[in-house]
């Protein structure tokens, strides 16, 4: 029988969203500024150019949904914490590396200089390898969990980072894709892959801290995958509708890099029924959820009514 959050006052997942991701970043952040080498340790270039990415004030949205999926299926929030921060971390090196001169080549994120305008090419570098180094040692070192439970984290953020399932691979199509025209269901597979797979990953994480069943571990596998491409359309939107003060980058980039967007491919219009139908998914894959399921589904509205 479906329990509602009401059913179980004082429990955290009857918080409502905002509540939730404002208590959720300030303890991302936290943490975060706890596990990153202060600024004053050499070299010092490279820990100040982290800091001026990690702390540019990001929306914190893949720790977030670590939290909220892991504290649906009954897991604590210390248990849930250092696995968020390694999600961001990641996340952070994908920033610092995507803005670079040879990928996107943009100078504005988060609202302030991107990593390599402000610290050099060669520092970007090295500080998104640094973050990404960071995560697994995070991960492989958390006191909390058990070593089978680390090692297998470890496997899913890997295989989510990297190739040929992972991010990397979708970095690799999305830019390979900048050059010529690409079919629907190509699109799809570069947004699920450069943005989707992380995600998917973030959710997955929290449902394996959480012993999730397999039953419960699929169809929260199966929401975070339509989760991560609504999250990738309304990117591609936000680039054509939004202002840089709204989403802290330059807008109307993906437009003048040709690169293979929603609103490129389908118009505006159409654009809004892929984001519906994306979000319809996401919610419908809750629905074999045995668990109060509020905080996921407003996870899923907010996402398709970001601004920013
Ligand atoms: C931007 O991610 C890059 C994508 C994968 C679409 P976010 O929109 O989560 O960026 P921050 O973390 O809030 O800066
Ligand atoms: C982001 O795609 C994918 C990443 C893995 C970082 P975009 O290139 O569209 O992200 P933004 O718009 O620069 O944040
Ligand atoms: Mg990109
Ligand atoms: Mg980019
Ligand atoms: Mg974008």
């Amino acid at each position: 029988m479906m329990k509602t959050s009401s059913e179980m006052p004082g429990c955290a997942r009857a918080v409502p969203l905002p509540e939730f991701l404002t208590q959720a970043r300030k303890l991302v952040d936290s943490e975060l500024d706890r596990l990153l080498p202060d600024e004053s340790f050499s070299p010092k270039n490279i820990h100040a150019a982290i800091r001026w990415s990690v702390f540019a004030g990001g929306k914190r949205f893949r720790p977030a949904l670590l939290l909220a999926v892991g504290e649906t299926f009954g897991a604590a929030r210390e248990s849930l914490l250092a696995t968020a921060c390694a999600l961001e971390m990641i996340h952070t090196y994908s920033l610092v590396h995507d803005d670079l001169p040879s990928m996107d080549n943009d100078d504005l994120r988060r609202g302030r200089p991107t990593c390599h305008v402000r610290f050099g090419e060669a520092t970007a570098i090295l500080a998104g390898d640094a973050l990404l180094t960071l995560a697994f040692k995070t991960v492989a070192e958390d006191g909390k969990l058990s070593a089978t439970k680390r090692a297998l984290l470890i496997s899913e953020i890997a295989g989510a980072a990297g190739t040929p399932e992972g991010m990397v691979a979708g970095q690799a199509y999305d830019l390979e894709a900048e050059s010529r025209k690409v079919a629907a269901a190509e699109l799809e597979l570069i947004h699920r892959l450069k943005t989707g797979a992380l995600i998917t990953a973030a959710a997955r994480c929290g449902a394996i801290i959480a012993d999730g069943s397999t039953a419960a571990l699929a169809a929260v596998t199966d929401y975070a995958s339509q989760l991560g491409l609504l999250f990738q359309i309304t990117d591609d939107l936000l680039d054509v509708t939004a202002t840089a003060e709204a989403i802290g980058k330059t807008p109307g980039k993906d437009a003048r890099s040709r690169k293979a967007t929603y609103p490129a491919l389908y118009g505006i219009e159409a654009t809004h029924k892929h984001l519906a139908a994306a979000h319809a998914s996401a919610c419908a894959a809750l629905d074999s959820i045995d668990e109060p399921t509020e905080l996921l589904r407003s996870i899923a509205d907010f996402i398709l009514e970001r601004e920013s």
